[in-house]
């Protein structure tokens, strides 16, 4: 399948670990004994939700530890969530290549999704497990996310755009915002000392599979982008990459939908504060009224992403004119950032810092 040799790389690497899916994900969480948790974080600490804020400090070490640990449990919750929704999205691809393309590339697609549900199993039994210590339901969490619906929506419309369209390449040029998200907060988590150490493990195992899918999506976009033969399909999908990359964040973010305020605020009632106290902390928080700038990592995780994604639109093959237009629009996102540096076309930064 002309474009998609990279693939076989990619499977090549995926074969020498598949037997190995259990001891580093399912069965190594089975590991993960609660009673072990003592001062044991389970995120980055200075990635928790209102770390370094007023509320922050009147926090007991104790709430401190449950507001870390309710932190890993919603956001491994939503890539959990977000990784069966991306898996539909594989199968539906591996099906269409399988009779339209090349067999190979389609058994690579469907060994991501094999991948993924190991990786899934693995966060749902550690993510079980701290809720029980907790004394809360899947359900309790559950309802303090109501952003996980967004998943739906999310495999729906490509499902209905790879309808219209006969293929998932839209699908696929824009994965790579969510893989660079995901590998942000693994990244972050390596040097952290206090991470309880089986979840520590668990992060890496993720965060080496995880940098695989992201070489697949990285090159797959660029190839997708590439056999859109259409001008005017080709820069429509280019905007539609760089909406959707700029609603994606690290910590805070300036465009917070409903849905992300609302998990914000329930994570914090569920640690024992009252619905107006934690309204009040979650907009001095995201309004940065305390902390204009974040704490040392999310800072750097924000710029992570933003470079990932302006490195990967310096690949695409579009004109000059979309690339700098993408930009803009992410960079109007993360605007608590210094404009990370044009490899080559220096001539862009001053007329995106005028906005
Ligand atoms: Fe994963
Ligand atoms: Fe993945």
């Amino acid at each position: 399948m002309e474009g998609f040799e990279f693939t076989y790389r990619l499977k090549e690497v995926s074969d020498r670990f598949v037997d190995q899916l259990g001891e580093h994900f399912y069965l190594l969480a089975d590991r993960f004994d609660p009673a072990t948790l003592q001062q044991h974080t389970l995120f980055p600490q200075e990635m928790t939700w209102y770390y370094g804020e007023p509320l922050w400090q009147r926090l007991s070490n104790e709430q401190k530890l449950m507001l870390n640990r309710l932190c890993f449990c919603q956001s491994y919750l939503s890539t959990g969530v977000a990784e069966i929704a991306v898996n539909v999205l594989n199968m539906q691809s591996a099906l269409n290549t399988i009779l339209r393309g090349s067999p190979e590339v389609a058994l690579y697609m469907a060994r991501e999704v094999v991948e993924e549900m190991a990786h899934v199993q693995a966060f749902l039994k550690v993510i079980e497990r701290v809720l029980n210590f907790y004394g809360l339901t899947f359900d309790d969490l559950r309802n303090a996310n109501p952003s996980l619906r967004l998943a739906k929506t999310y495999v729906n419309g490509h499902t209905i755009l790879g309808w219209l369209r006969g293929d998932l390449y839209y699908y696929y040029f824009t994965r790579f915002a969510l893989n660079v998200n995901q590998k942000t907060v693994e990244r972050s988590i390596i040097d952290e000392q206090e991470v309880h150490p089986v979840v520590q493990a668990l992060l890496k195992n993720h965060a080496t599979d995880e940098a695989r899918h992201m070489q697949m999506s990285r090159a797959t976009g660029i190839e997708a982008l590439r056999q859109m033969k259409n001008p005017v399909v080709r820069v429509l999908a280019c905007l539609g990459y760089a909406r959707f990359a700029a609603s994606i964040f690290i910590g805070r973010h300036r465009r917070d939908s409903r849905l992300t305020r609302e998990t914000r605020i329930r994570t914090l009632e569920l640690v024992g504060i009252d619905r107006k106290t934690a309204v009040q902390a979650y907009e001095q928080w995201k309004n940065r009224w305390n902390q204009p700038e974040d704490p040392a990592l999310v800072r750097a995780g924000r710029q992570y992403f933003l470079r990932c994604n302006f490195d990967y639109i310096d690949d695409l093959p579009v004109a000059p004119w979309v690339k700098k237009r993408m930009k803009k629009t992410i960079f109007s996102a993360y605007a608590d950032l210094p404009l990370p540096e044009a490899p080559a076309d220096t001539a862009m930064k001053p007329a995106l810092r005028g906005h």
